[in-house]
């Protein structure tokens, strides 16, 4: 079965193909028009995904030669939801007019399941961090459609925290691939920031952000680049804490990362060296993409998961 995937429910726009032998078709859009005003404005993605989805979608499908996909699959959630309402209205008429089903996929549990993607022998049960500039959540996935949430950010995401140190540095946005390559020349001991733990296995990375603000109006502060470092090295070091110690309470050995921030190096370092079975995406494949959504798609329509009646939006789509 081969299956068309959509994904606009933030500034990428993509469209992909995946079957029974993997990615047939994999093309992405990261839209421009954003960075001028220091993060995603949804009306101007909204009409970035009018604009770029149809070549897309037709560059998937000759990619993949395909002249019909078997079923069309399309991110409902969570997002933005005028962006959202592009990619799932397309996708639904594309699907009727092909005469093939419609599949809604939430875009969390995509990401999650791009790891078995790239490792078909991940298996379940497995812990999925899902680290990005929305989320940072952990998630227990013990089958198809049956995810529950561990733990998660009580306040900013971990990307959200890079960002915004970023730009406190004029760094430019996003700041997250900046900011990893700067702390590569910096030392993570140079600061101590402070490691919050607001309870359980909860993140919280808003005190982080304010510890960095006041760092850096002292007079005496610390280089940008080892700012960077030790603002990274406090980040990677809770994440991971927490990914170890619901693996030992859960007894779940295996990790799998997604998310913009899963490409970050020192956090993929950090992981690897723990003693987990970590899965980790390729860089490419962290960010959004559409092969997660036609991957997770298909599954969903070979277990007979499929949309009847009109898609519907739902910007805060939790995964439980
Ligand atoms: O998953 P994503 O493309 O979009 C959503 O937020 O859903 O993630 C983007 C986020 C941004 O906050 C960006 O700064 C961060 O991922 N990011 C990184 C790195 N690459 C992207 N953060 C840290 N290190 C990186 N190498
Ligand atoms: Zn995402």
């Amino acid at each position: 079965m081969n299956v068309l995937g959509i994904e606009t429910s933030c500034d990428e726009t993509a469209a992909a193909v995946v079957g029974s032998r993997g990615i047939l078709a994999d093309v992405t859009v990261t839209q421009a028009g954003h960075a001028a005003f220091g993060g995603v404005v949804p009306e101007i993605a909204a009409r970035g995904h009018v604009e770029l989805l149809p070549s897309l979608v037709r560059q998937a499908l000759a990619e993949a030669g395909l002249e019909r996909p078997d079923a069309v699959a399309a991110t409902t959630g969570p997002g933005l939801a005028g962006a959202l309402l592009v990619g799932l209205s397309f996708g639904q008429a594309l699907a009727l007019g092909f005469g093939v089903p419609f599949v809604s996929v939430n875009h969390l549990e995509a990401h999650l399941l791009s790891a078995q993607l790239e490792n078909p022998e991940l298996e379940w049960p497995f812990l999925g961090l899902v680290v990005s500039g929305g989320h940072t959540a952990l998630y227990l996935s013990a089958g198809l459609g049956s995810t529950r949430r561990v733990a998660e950010t009580v306040d900013d995401a971990a990307g959200e925290a890079y960002d915004k140190v970023a730009r406190m540095l004029g760094l430019g946005w996003p700041g997250g691939p900046a900011v990893d390559r700067m702390a590569a020349s910096g030392d993570p001991r140079a600061v101590r920031f402070p490691r919050p733990a607001p309870g359980g296995l909860d993140w919280s990375f808003s005190g982080l952000k304010t510890a960095v603000r006041q760092h850096l109006s002292r007079p005496d502060r610390a280089s940008d680049a080892d700012v960077c470092a030790s603002f990274q090295a406090a980040v990677v070091e809770v994440l991971c804490d927490r990914v170890v110690r619901a693996a030992r309470e859960l007894a779940v050995p295996r990790v799998a990362l997604a998310g913009g921030v899963a490409a970050n190096s020192e956090l993929r370092r950090v992981m690897s060296s723990s003693g987990l079975q970590v899965f980790l995406p390729a860089r490419s494949r962290c960010t959004d993409n559409g092969a997660m959504v036609a991957y997770a798609g298909r599954l969903h329509a070979l277990a007979g998961h499929v949309t009847e009646g009109p898609a519907v939006a739902r910007p805060d789509w939790e995964l439980e």
